[in-house]
Formats: structure tokens, sequence, C-alpha cells
């Protein structure tokens, strides 16, 4: 009775500091999920199992490839050049603690999803080198603390989101090699000094993006193949019209001619 009574707050002492860590659910349902849309051809991910997915982490290690944990938590997932196919489950914003995502150069299809936001503590995104398709999410906006935005070579489409020039902490940014379209926000082309904040090389690749630092909009319409065609066509009518007014004047004047002649001849002839 009195061992149990001296020993309770040093339990509790000992379970505050050193907590036996408990699987967090949340974690469970991002993995579990995540590993249910993608296709692993290659087996990469051998050991993402229901067992270790029930415990996905056990202090700093966790037993999933490319996973890594911070106090019993996910922290960071990197599985790139993993050839995997499929999809990103929305899911993934259930891994709560996440810093670091990098899924690049794999084959993933469908769209980036919108829930990304909810990872409150991402700063970290990589997903280039797929198959993305969609828009970039403007609500990517809401992670504050984003420092890297890598999503080139995808065929993402649509504008890119003038909100994600409130990402302060971005110092990274590459959406080259998409489909993306319409002019760069001025938050995210603009200057600091006389250098673009980022530069050139992370838009190109897209055939209707424009503006600072890539060039002005391209006019719509008149592609080279229309000014030429323009150009031969007034050519041609020109040339044309020259030609009839050319052959009007000969006729004109061949008449007076004969006329003339005429006049001459009869002028000419005795009177008999
Ligand atoms: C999981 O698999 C990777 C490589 O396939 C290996 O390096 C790692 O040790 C494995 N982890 C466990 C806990 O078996
Ligand atoms: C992916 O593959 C490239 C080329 O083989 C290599 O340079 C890069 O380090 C790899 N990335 C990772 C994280 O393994
Ligand atoms: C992409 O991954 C493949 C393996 O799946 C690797 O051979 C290739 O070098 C990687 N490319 C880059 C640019 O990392
Ligand atoms: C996980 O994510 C889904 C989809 O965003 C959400 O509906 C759900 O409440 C989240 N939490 C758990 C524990 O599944
Ligand atoms: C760049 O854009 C941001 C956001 O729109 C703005 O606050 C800032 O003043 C701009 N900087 C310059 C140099 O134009
Ligand atoms: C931009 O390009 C210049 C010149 O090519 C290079 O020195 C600089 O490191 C680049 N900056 C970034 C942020 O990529």
């Amino acid at each position: 009775m009195n061992f149990a009574k001296s020993f309770t707050p040093m339990l509790i002492l000992i379970f505050t500091f050193f907590p036996p860590s408990s699987p967090d659910p949340n974690d469970q349902s991002c993995l579990s999920n995540l590993f249910q849309s993608i296709q692993d051809p290659n087996h990469n991910l051998i050991n993402w199992t229901k067992p270790n997915f029930a415990n996905p982490c056990s202090g700093f290690l966790s037993y999933l490839t490319g996973a890594t944990c911070n106090n019993g938590r996910i922290y960071k997932l990197s599985l790139p050049n993993f050839s995997l196919h499929g999809s990103i489950s929305p899911y993934i914003s259930n891994c709560t603690n996440l810093q670091s995502l990098d899924l690049s150069n794999n084959s993933l299809t469908g769209s980036i999803p919108n829930e990304l936001q909810y990872l409150v503590n991402l700063a970290v995104l990589k997903l280039s080198s797929n198959r993305l398709s969609g828009v970039i999410p403007p609500s990517l906006a809401m992670c504050a603390y984003l420092n890297v935005i890598d999503l080139h070579d995808n065929v993402l489409t649509g504008p890119i989101p003038a909100q994600l020039g409130s990402l302060v902490r971005l110092s990274v940014f590459d959406v080259s090699n998409n489909k993306l379209s319409g002019p760069i926000p001025g938050s995210l082309g603009n200057r600091t000094g006389n250098l673009p904040r980022f530069n050139a090389s992370g838009y190109l690749g897209n055939k209707d993006l424009y503006g600072y630092p890539l060039g002005p909009m391209k006019s719509k319409g008149l592609s080279v193949v229309a000014i030429v065609g323009i150009g031969l066509g007034s050519g041609l009518l020109s040339l044309m019209l020259s030609f009839t007014v050319v052959c009007v004047w000969l006729r004109v004047t061949d008449q007076k001619m004969v006329a003339e002649q005429e006049g001459k001849i009869t002028q000419l002839m005795p009177e008999y």
C-alpha cells in the first residue's frame, strides 16, 4: 500500500517524459489509404503491410520503407524513383504531422488532392516527373510553411493560383513542363531588386503561360502561318490588281492609237 502510494507519482513522472508510443489512428488511416490508392509493380514497398500499418512508428523508427517518424508520428514520406502507379489518396491529409512529401519520378496519375491543405506543417512538396493532371489547388496556400513546391514534368492544366504568392517561405517553385496557361501571378513573378523571385526555368515548357519572367502574351490567332498567308494573299491580290490596271491602260491606249491612226489614214486619203 505504502509502496504503491509512493510509486504512483514516479510512474506519472516517467510516463510524462517517456510516453509509451501508441500508434496514431490518423497516420494508420493515411498510410493504409495511400497504399490502397497506389500500385507498386516493382515491389519496392515490400514492408508496407497490415501489421506495419498498425504501428507505423516506434519512436524514431518506421517499419515502412520511405517513412520517417518523429515523436511517434510520421513526419516525412519519401518514395521517389519507385515506378509507383495509381493516384495520391486524399487521406494523405491524415498524416497531420507531415513536413515533407516526396513522390517524385513515379508514374502517378489523377489530380493533386485538394486535401493537402490540411497538412499545416508541410514544408516540402515534391510531385515532379509523374503524370498528374488537373489544376494546382489554390488551397495549397493554406500550408503556410511551404518552402518547396516542385511540380515539374506533369500534365497540370489551368492557371498558376495567385494565392501561392502569399507563401512567404517559398524558396523553390518549379512548375516547368506542364500544360499550364494564363499569366504568371505578379506575386510569384515579380522582382526582388533586379532579379525575378523565381527563375524563368521554373516556368518554361508551358505553351500558354506568359508574363514576367517569361515573355508577354503571344498575340492570339496571328500565328506565323497566318502572317505568311496574309502576306502572300495580299501580294497576289496587288499583283492581280496592277495586272488589271496595266491591261486596261494598254487597251485604252491601244484603242486611242487605233483611232488616231484611223484619223491619220482618213486625213492622208486623197479626196476623190
Ligand atoms: C523495409 O524495407 C526496406 C527496403 O526494402 C529495408 O531497408 C528496411 O530495413 C525494411 N524495414 C524493416 C523494418 O523491415
Ligand atoms: C532518383 O534517381 C536519380 C537518378 O538515378 C538519382 O540521382 C536520385 O538521387 C534518386 N533519388 C532518390 C531519392 O533516390
Ligand atoms: C527515375 O527513376 C528511375 C527508376 O524508376 C531511374 O532509373 C531514373 O534515373 C530516375 N530519374 C530521375 C531523373 O531521377
Ligand atoms: C482522414 O481523411 C479523410 C478525408 O480527408 C477524413 O474524412 C477523415 O475524417 C480523416 N480522419 C480519419 C481518422 O480517417
Ligand atoms: C511582389 O509581390 C508581392 C505580393 O503581391 C508584393 O507584396 C511585393 O510588394 C511585390 N514586390 C515588388 C518588388 O514588386
Ligand atoms: C537563377 O538563374 C541564375 C543564372 O542562371 C542562377 O545563378 C541562380 O542560382 C538561379 N536561381 C535560382 C533560385 O534557381
